[in-house]
């Protein structure tokens, strides 16, 4: 283990750019270096690295973080093995803190559980190809499912006598201490019997990242009724189910060269792919799928496409996949198999050449693959058509990003002949009810002057709350979020609209918008952005004191990386690289890059409001009541609406 001071000191000696530097050309930009991003495919740079901030953010992808993150991603290593890495190229000594006693035994224990698990599987191999019985039997059932020789020894799949305790017995004839088999999972202790867990099956070594076997599936040769098709080892202390992928070992190369991964359900889907050429495959085998094993897919690449079998158990299971790969921020496609058909079977029907023709074009994004499914012959039927839409939007919700969502929603209306609005309205719905069903409700500003006035949401009618983009309001907020983060402490001129003078009194960035979004009781839609906002709140309150660190360091990773991600510089870069001009610097500008955002947020609240009145005025119209204070209200906030175009319009760029 490294120790923390060694840690603290290669943290420490690591310079961004140098670290960069030994991969990408970066060449000088202002305070900034800018090049081609490592992480995608990029002709015009978009990746930043910040010297003075020990960042690097790619704009075109969004990768962003520091020179550990970097060499991780970059080198596909761990954070401690990324530690090492920089430790070599800074030529410190890495000083390894004694693992306690305690720490010694679990890892000698781990290190026993893979001899063991290494034994067995070398006996089930050898059983295979080098016994009688696993010849006839173990074999010649894998040859007759068409797996040539070459692939069961690429898989070194084996084969497990028809004996109570074959492999009990060779480990205990080994030396190998019986506690230890029964907590690699192969040794069944029972009364004073111990047996072999798998007996006359074929065996599936299953192996961790690196390539050790950790864990066996073993499959019966006869189907029985009695008795499971395949028997799994259970969890052990070098073998966890939800964090582990079948084949992940033999396929990183593979999802890493073509940026793409296909997740199968079974062990022979990823055996049979392999065999047919498509290597970049890993299988959930014997769990439903799993974060962990989603985000352990998303350190070698963003794609994954699923392949299920057609009938209803694989729809089911590729439905709830769709939405965890979403949720992790990932791109997701599905393939769906003609019903009775599984990779496994498919891939033995056709040729590679096909196979690979067959996965390109039947792969779907999984609005497509929704609308086919759940609309079949419905489409008619305009309930269903509505729930289908509510589905797909209910889906769209989960995906993090806000840019990747408004692009949903257009291909969402476009397949679905819909006006993007109203999907749009719907989105905002589940994303408001998302934020504030929080516990905490980052939704709110919290503070005096929140008197729970309801200030009209989204789903409220009317013509002008159409307009209401929400992509365009969440790139408000992150406007606000990141001038905030970056220059709350510095001053502005109070805005006024009126007069063009240029001397008024000053107020601080923070406290002029905690105290304008508070007065509205605006609240924010994104709930990371929500989240700053009322720590921002709290200062102010509390007349605390706020350090550009202070979110860089807080636990919460979102909050982390939208705080690195939103403060690096972007724009002076843009205008510099493009015009070659000594552009005026954002500080400079900090009046209108304050108001801008927070006028544009509050017209937004105004047009809402206004709806809402037009609507009430209608129906009092309609049954003949009188509604001049309506009227009034209505003359207000048109006035209000006016006031923040002409503020917007007329601040001082000085
Ligand atoms: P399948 O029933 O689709 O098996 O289960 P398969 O991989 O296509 O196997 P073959 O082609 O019939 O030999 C998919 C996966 O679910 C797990 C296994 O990991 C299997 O590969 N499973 C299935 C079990 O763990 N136990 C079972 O009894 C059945
Ligand atoms: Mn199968």
């Amino acid at each position: 283990m490294i120790s923390n001071t060694t840690k603290e000191q290669i943290l420490d000696s690591a310079r961004i750019e140098e670290v960069v530097g030994d991969f990408v050309v970066l060449r000088k930009r202002g305070a900034n270096l800018l090049g081609l991003c490592p992480f995608h495919n990029e002709r015009t740079p978009s990746f930043t690295v910040s010297p003075a901030k020990g960042f690097f953010k790619c704009f075109g992808c969004g990768k962003a973080g520091d020179s550990a993150t970097f060499v991780m991603e970059h080198e596909h290593l761990t954070f401690p093995e990324a530690l090492r890495w920089l430790a070599t190229k800074y030529n410190i000594t890495i000083e390894e803190e004694a693992p306690s006693a305690e720490q010694a035994e679990q890892d000698s224990l781990r290190e026993n559980l893979f001899t063991v698990t290494g034994f067995a599987q070398d006996f089930f191999e050898d059983a295979l190809w080098n016994s009688d019985e696993g010849r006839s039997v173990g074999l010649s059932y894998f040859r007759e499912r068409g797996f040539s020789d070459q692939t069961i020894r690429k898989f070194k799949l084996g084969y497990a006598f028809e004996k109570w305790d074959a492999l009990t017995a060779a480990a205990s004839e080994r030396g190998f201490q019986p506690e230890l088999l029964e907590k690699t999972g192969l040794t069944i202790a029972q009364e004073n019997r111990r047996y072999d867990r798998f007996r006359a099956r074929v065996v599936f070594p299953i192996h961790n990242l690196t390539g050790r076997p950790v864990g066996f599936g073993a499959r019966i040769l006869k189907s029985d009724p009695k008795s499971p098709k395949y028997l799994n080892s259970p969890e052990t202390e070098i073998y966890f189910k939800s964090k582990n992928l079948y084949g992940i070992a033999h396929a990183k190369k593979a999802i890493i060269a073509l940026d793409a991964c296909y997740l199968v359900e079974g062990y022979t889907d990823v055996v049979s792919l392999h065999q047919a050429g498509v290597e970049n495959v890993v299988a959930s085998s014997g769990t439903a799928l799993t974060v962990e094993q989603i985000r352990l897919i998303g350190r070698y690449t963003r794609n994954i496409t699923v392949l299920y079998d057609g009938d209803p158990a694989g729809i089911k299971a590729s439905l709830r996949g769709i939405d965890l790969i979403l949720e992790e921020g990932m791109n997701v496609r599905v393939v769906l198999f003609p019903d009775g058909d599984d990779p496994d079977s498919f891939s033995k029907r056709v040729d590679q050449v096909e196979l690979k023709r067959f996965l390109d074009a039947e792969a779907v994004d999984f609005i497509s693959f929704k609308t086919r499914l759940l609309l079949g012959d419905a489409a008619g039927d305009p309930i269903k058509r509505a729930a289908l839409i509510r589905d797909i939007v209910s889906t769209i919700a989960k995906v993090p990003d806000a840019i990747t969502r408004a692009s949903y929603i257009r291909h969402t209306a476009v397949l679905m002949e819909m006006a993007e609005n109203v999907l749009l309205g719907e989105l905002n719905k589940l994303l408001r009810s998302k934020a504030t069903s929080r516990p905490t409700d980052p939704g709110a500003v919290p503070g005096p002057s929140q008197d729970g006035v309801e200030s009209g949401g989204p789903e409220d009618p009317g013509a002008e709350e159409q307009t209401v983009d929400e992509f365009d309001a969440i790139t408000q907020e992150e406007e606000i979020i990141r001038i905030l983060l970056l220059y709350a402490d510095h001053e502005i001129m109070v805005p006024d609209a009126e007069t063009d003078r240029t001397d008024g009194p000053q107020v601080r960035i923070r406290d002029f918008i905690v105290s304008e979004l508070r007065f509205d009781d605006i609240r924010f839609m994104n709930p990371v952005y929500a989240g700053i906002l009322a720590e921002f709140a709290a200062l102010s309150d509390n007349a605390l004191g706020y350090d550009q660190q202070r979110f860089l360091q807080v636990l919460d990773p979102e909050i982390r990386q939208t705080a690195i991600s939103l403060m690096t510089p972007t724009h002076q870069l843009a205008d510099w690289s493009r015009h070659k001009i000594d552009v005026k610097t954002e500080e400079q500008q900090l009046h209108k890059a304050v108001i801008d955002p927070v006028a544009y947020i509050k017209k937004k609240q105004i047009i809402r409001i206004k709806a809402n009145k037009f609507l009430e005025l209608k129906t009092l119209s309609e049954a003949g009541i009188s509604s001049d204070h309506l009227l009034e209200e209505l003359r207000e906030l048109n006035n209000l609406q006016m006031y923040y175009n002409r503020l917007t319009n007329t601040v001082i760029q000085k």
